[in-house]
């Protein structure tokens, strides 16, 4: 008998590491131990073994059986990892870069950003950082804005609850709140405070408003903050600059106009338009792009510097803006969403 399952068991370990399949595996289990397999056969025969030697054939057939058991576990083994091998494809690096990834662009609004930043760099201004969180001092209080103006309403500025502390933004009194800041103005304070006229900074960066999200209005969009302090500075030079800035950044065909308007850091004050009829879906003649003017002599007063020696110019607008005028783009909430069909229009290298 242990010849029988010797030969049995040899032949099973000659045939099973070659099976492939499924199919072929149930067909080759099945001539072993099916109901008419080789081996059940065999254990058929039990019944008519002499009672004493029955523990030890039992044996002898138990053991053949986990063996022959082994190498039916091996030979599905074997199939179930070629099937997984044939679901996951060709062997790959994971480390290595896709070959779908191209070279990335430029975000537009970092692209307007760089461009305004390097055409005001040319003419002697450089970059100027600022907080986001911010007091009441340098968003408002320092900029001649009063206490009841609506632009520090609740309704319009994210303030942080009074338990809220910033170790490292100081206040200047301990009763002031902190907020986000609702426009870059506040660098302008900051920057007066730091150093000494003369003056010429240009401050990109993230501001913060309680506005609804629509195609129009974010609740966190980019402005972008000039201030220019020294002698004799006139709205001559003001406007100079903007038409300057303006046809640089979108072409020569492009003019500005002021409109008087009201801002309590800036006297006069003015709105500033845009005509650039050359560009993408731009169908008014004038649109408006930003606000500006002379700086009040409150706020010199204000940073310690003496309103009859000193003068300046100050402007500041919305990045999105522009770079929805440069560009057609007629949603400011594609910024956002790094939907790469968006990006992808902008072949703008780094
Ligand atoms: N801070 C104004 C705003 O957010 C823009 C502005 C107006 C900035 C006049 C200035 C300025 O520097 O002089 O709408």
């Amino acid at each position: 008998m242990q010849d029988l399952l010797n030969a049995i068991l040899a032949k099973a370990a000659g045939e099973l590491p070659g099976v492939r399949s499924r199919p072929d595996f149930e067909a080759a289990k099945a001539r072993y131990v099916g109901p008419n397999g080789e081996l059940t056969q065999v254990m058929k025969k039990m019944g008519a073994v002499p009672k004493e030697e029955r523990p030890a054939v039992g044996k002898m057939v138990n053991e053949a059986k986990i063996s022959l058991q082994a190498h039916l576990d091996a030979a599905l083994a074997t199939i179930e990892a070629s099937e997984i091998a044939s679901q996951l494809g060709p062997r790959i690096d994971p480390t290595l870069p896709s070959p779908d990834l191209g070279p990335g662009t430029m975000h537009p609004l970092t692209h307007v950003r760089e461009e305004m930043c390097r055409i005001l760099r040319k003419v002697g201004f450089s970059v100027a950082d600022g907080p986001e969180v911010e007091t009441e001092y340098y968003c408002f209080d320092a900029l001649n804005t009063p206490a009841d103006h609506p632009a520090r309403d609740a309704q319009d500025t994210f303030y942080f609850p009074p338990s809220t502390q910033f170790g490292n933004i100081a206040r200047k009194n301990p009763e002031e709140k902190y907020l986000l800041r609702t426009h870059t103005s506040s660098v302008q304070i900051r920057t007066m405070l730091k150093g000494s006229p003369p003056i010429r900074i240009v401050s990109p960066g993230r501001v913060y408003r309680r506005d609804t999200s629509d195609a129009t209005h974010s609740a966190n969009f980019h402005q972008l903050e000039c201030l220019s302090v020294d002698r004799n500075v006139t709205v001559r030079d003001l406007k100079a600059l903007l038409d300057h800035v303006f046809s640089s950044l979108l072409g020569p065909d492009t003019k500005i106009r002021f409109r008087p308007h009201y801002f309590g850091y800036t006297e006069p004050s003015f709105e500033v338009d845009l005509s650039a009829k050359h560009l993408p879906k731009v169908n008014k003649e004038w649109i408006e792009i930003g606000g500006c003017g002379m700086v009040d002599p409150t706020v010199f007063s204000g940073v310690g510097y003496d309103p009859n020696v000193w003068t300046g110019y100050a402007f500041g607008m919305g990045l999105e803006r522009l770079a929805m005028l440069l560009y057609g783009i007629d949603d400011i909430r594609y910024f956002y969403q790094n939907d790469v069909r968006f990006l992808k229009q902008f072949s703008l290298s780094t």
